[in-house]
């Protein structure tokens, strides 16, 4: 698991595989962020850490060979992005091609990239949600799996609205990485396999606020 931040994504996923709800254990948590409190809160909970910071003298392609080989020595079959915010290259991403997975604070294709809860508001959006998906060359372009919604409410400011987005992301997140690893959910020829059904489209679901 990659994080660079909280890690409110990474307990998620640990806490679903404590439960039995996700079949699989969580071998390493890797950040570029030394200081990311969530390598700590990984720590509390008995699993392998590792900083990777990117080193000034470093070209990206290095850092990334070094993080591959990394995540290759932990033995680990999935790699799962929660909450990591370096771009990886190309080449990294093709080697983890179809083993994967990112979870963006957004309804992709709508707001790629950064700041996306305040540009739902500044678009006007009556909906805003999360999306997980699988990690291609494209930024947050890979084929969606799920993703959770819920509507925005005039009184919404950035805050409440990355509030509501992590309630979704820390529901939607553990199901599709438990899907993976019960042999569920596969990328065939490019394209999400649910139960052995093509995904045209993500599945969608609607949260309500609380
Ligand atoms: C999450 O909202 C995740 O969707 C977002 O970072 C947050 C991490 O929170 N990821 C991205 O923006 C990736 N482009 P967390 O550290 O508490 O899990």
């Amino acid at each position: 698991m990659l994080i660079s931040g909280t890690g409110s994504n990474m307990l998620a996923l640990l806490d679903s595989c404590a439960r039995g709800d996700i079949e699989g254990e969580v071998v390493t948590v890797l950040s570029d962020q030394p200081e990311a409190a969530g390598l700590a809160k990984a720590t509390a909970r008995g699993i392998a850490v590792q900083a990777l910071p990117f080193e000034p003298d470093e070209s990206r392609h290095d850092h990334d060979r070094r993080l591959r080989r990394a995540i290759e020595d932990s033995g680990a079959e999935l790699v799962v992005l929660a909450g990591y915010m370096r771009i990886l290259d190309e080449q990294f991403v093709q080697h983890f091609a179809d083993r994967m997975l990112n979870i963006h604070p957004s309804l992709l294709p709508r707001h790629k990239g950064l700041h996306t809860h305040r540009r739902v508001l500044e678009a006007g959006d009556p909906i805003h949600g999360a999306s997980v998906h699988y990690v291609t060359p494209e930024l947050d372009g890979g084929p969606c799996v799920l993703q959770g919604c819920v509507a925005v409410r005039p009184d919404d400011d950035a805050e409440s609205l990355r509030l509501a987005v992590h309630r979704i992301e820390h529901v939607i997140y553990p199901r599709v990485v438990g899907w993976v690893t019960a042999g569920r959910l596969k990328l065939v020829e490019g394209l999400p396999t649910l139960d052995g059904a093509l995904l045209q489209q993500p599945i969608r679901e609607e949260f309500s606020r609380s």
